[in-house]
């Protein structure tokens, strides 16, 4: 099973008179542990208020393209660019024949036409309405540009009449929108992520540590989750709640992420190591707190042991991913992490004044392996996450030339790996 923890979804509801239902839906959602936006149509405020859906999302709904008000609040773009799934529970048959031929009409539309998000209709209609060829052909169309279509059951319609055309139950709809975040590309692959920054103390109330505050790791421990691995997340100090489905193990020094990941990595198919580690820590870590004497004081530092290069070299290593997080010469400094540490693939990101990377909610990432460079853009760091595991999953598969789906047995520690085909 799957989860929405931390997952935002967009709904739509178009007028119909499943629109009541759309109350309970963005009540299941929340419980399920989504953060939910809604978008009104113009009909749907005819059979549900907009303050109904507004106190049950707890944020205002949006209804109108370029209202002055709602697009300062968060524009049409914006919301297309914040989903992580636009779910139109009821979608009319009016909606379903606009977006078919591409039309932005009003703001639903609109946001469906600029979303990169998967898209996901809920048809809610008259039985007459939904056999009509005019609609079967609307639906395949969006079928085929990869819309995703939930339901509709059979059953008393409220005209009256019987047949297709009722919009699923709420809680269908939770289980089948939860069901499009579990892609399965890592099914029973163990997977090792580090995350946060590390923390090497001068003394019993001072240390070293670093800007990192664990965003992008548990991201990209959670999508790997969600992937179907199963995951050890061993983080650095952090203010997050560890993602669900993940074991995570608390560390503090480098040396400790170093032991940590060391005692976890080998029965791990890939390594992920996001953590932003010290590369120095103090020689000595003085007993007691060190007193205000002097006027300059000058620290002794040593090299912390680099946790990425150490797993990279193993005999029987991973598949082994670095990050870089550089404030200039992006691509150049992460080739040479790829090459010097020994990795897979490396996700580069700038960090450093007007940068992302560090702490904030989106990044970028500059992909670098073997075979070439790819630009992932600005996205929420849960986007981000998912897209750097598919193109993990997928080079990978590449690399060992096996399809995950043919592993029926895992073989780690085993000669005949084939996974491991690609280390000497
Ligand atoms: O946590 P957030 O606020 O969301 O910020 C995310 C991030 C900016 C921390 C993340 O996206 C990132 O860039 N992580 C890597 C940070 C880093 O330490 O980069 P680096 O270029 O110094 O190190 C290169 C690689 O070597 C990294 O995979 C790092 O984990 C690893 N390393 C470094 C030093 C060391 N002693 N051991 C290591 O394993």
């Amino acid at each position: 099973m799957g989860t929405l923890v931390n997952k935002r979804i967009l709904l739509g509801v178009t007028g119909g008179i499943a629109a009541y239902k759309s109350a309970d839906l963005v009540r299941r959602l929340r419980d399920a542990g989504a953060e939910v936006r809604v978008v009104m149509t113009r009909a749907a405020a005819e059979f549900i208020t907009p303050l109904t859906l507004q106190t049950l999302s707890g944020h205002p709904v949006h209804q109108h393209l370029l209202d002055a008000r709602s697009e300062a609040a968060m524009d049409h773009i914006e919301l297309a660019r914040w989903a992580d799934v636009v779910l139109v529970a009821p979608a009319s048959a009016n909606l379903i024949a606009k977006l078919a031929h591409g039309r932005a009409d009003d703001l639903l539309s609109t946001v469906c036409l600029a979303t990169a998000a998967p898209l996901a209709l809920a048809p809610a209609m008259n039985r007459q309405m939904w056999d009509n060829a005019a609609t079967q052909t609307n639906l395949a169309t969006l079928k085929q540009h990869g819309a995703h279509v939930f339901g509709p059951a059979a059953g008393a319609q409220a005209c009256g009449e019987v047949g297709r055309g009722r919009m699923l139950e709420p809680a269908e709809l939770v289980a089948l929108t939860t069901e499009l975040f579990a892609t399965g590309v890592l099914h029973g692959l163990n997977v090792v992520v580090t995350a946060g920054p590390t923390w090497e103390a001068i003394d019993p109330v001072r240390g070293i540590s670093n800007r990192s505050s664990g965003k992008m790791g548990y991201a990209v421990a959670q999508a790997a989750a969600e992937a179907g691995a199963r995951v050890t997340l061993i983080s650095g100090p952090t203010a997050l709640t560890p993602p669900e489905r993940v074991q995570t193990l608390r560390v503090t020094s480098a040396q400790d992420m170093y032991d940590a990941v060391h005692a976890h990595i080998n029965d791990a198919d890939i390594f992920i190591g996001v953590a932003a580690v010290a590369d120095y820590r103090p020689a000595r870590v003085a007993t007691d707190k060190i007193k205000k004497h002097a006027d300059r004081m000058t620290l002794d530092l040593v090299k912390t042991p680099d946790i990425l290069a150490s797993v990279a070299a193993l005999k029987d290593a991973p598949f082994t991913v670095g990050f870089a997080a550089e404030t200039a010469d992006l691509e150049a400094q992460a080739r040479a992490k790829l090459s010097a540490k020994g990795v897979d693939l490396i996700a580069a990101n700038r960090v450093g004044a007007g940068a992302l990377g560090f702490e904030s909610d989106t990044n970028t990432l500059l992909l670098i392996d073997a075979s070439g460079v790819t630009a992932l853009p600005e996205l929420h760091k849960s986007q981000l996450a998912r897209r750097l595991i598919q193109y993990i999953a997928n080079l990978y598969n590449k690399t060992n030339k096996v399809g995950l789906q043919n592993l029926h047995v895992k073989t780690k520690n085993t000669a005949q790996d084939p996974r491991r085909a690609h280390r000497p």
